[in-house]
C-alpha cells in the first residue's frame, strides 16, 4: 500500500475530490495547512493579493491506496491541482505498512 500525500492550492479542492472519486477512491483526510517551498511564500497571489508572507496557505490531501493504484492518484491530483503555476503543491508518496478497519478489525488493504 502507498500513503499519498499532496499539497495543493485551496482552490482546487473540489477538482482533485470529483478527480479521486473517478478513479474510485473512498476515503481521504483534509486538512488546511501553511507552508511554502522554494518561493519561501514570496510573490505568490493568494485571492488576489500579493502577500509578502512566509507561509502561503494550502489544502493538504491524504490517501491511502492499494499500490497498484498509486500512479493513478498521482496522475490524477497532478492533472486535477495543475496549472503550470508555481505554488501549484506537491505529492508525497510514502509506503504504507499497514491499515486497520477500527469498526471490523480488517487490516491491509481490506481496510481502505
Ligand atoms: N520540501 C518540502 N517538504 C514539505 N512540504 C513542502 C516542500 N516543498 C513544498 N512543500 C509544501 O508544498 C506547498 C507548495 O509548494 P510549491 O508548489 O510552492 O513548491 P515549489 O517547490 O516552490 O514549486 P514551484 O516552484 O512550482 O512553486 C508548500 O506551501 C508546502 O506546504
Ligand atoms: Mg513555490
Amino acid at each position: 500500500m502507498k500513503y499519498i500525500i499532496a499539497i495543493i492550492q485551496p482552490g482546487k479542492l473540489d477538482a482533485v475530490h470529483e478527480a479521486l472519486g473517478v478513479i474510485g477512491i473512498s476515503g481521504m483526510t483534509v486538512s488546511e495547512v501553511q507552508g511554502y517551498g522554494r518561493q519561501k511564500g514570496k510573490s505568490e497571489v493568494y485571492r488576489g493579493a500579493e502577500y509578502a508572507v512566509n507561509y502561503i496557505p494550502k489544502i493538504k490531501i491524504e490517501v491511502a491506496v492499494e499500490k497498484k493504484a498509486s500512479e493513478d492518484v498521482v496522475a490524477a491530483i497532478k492533472t486535477a491541482a495543475g496549472t503550470g503555476k508555481i505554488g501549484d503543491g506537491k505529492i508525497f508518496v510514502l509506503s504504507l505498512e499497514d491499515a486497520m478497519r477500527i469498526r471490523t478489525a480488517e487490516t491491509g488493504a481490506e481496510a481502505l
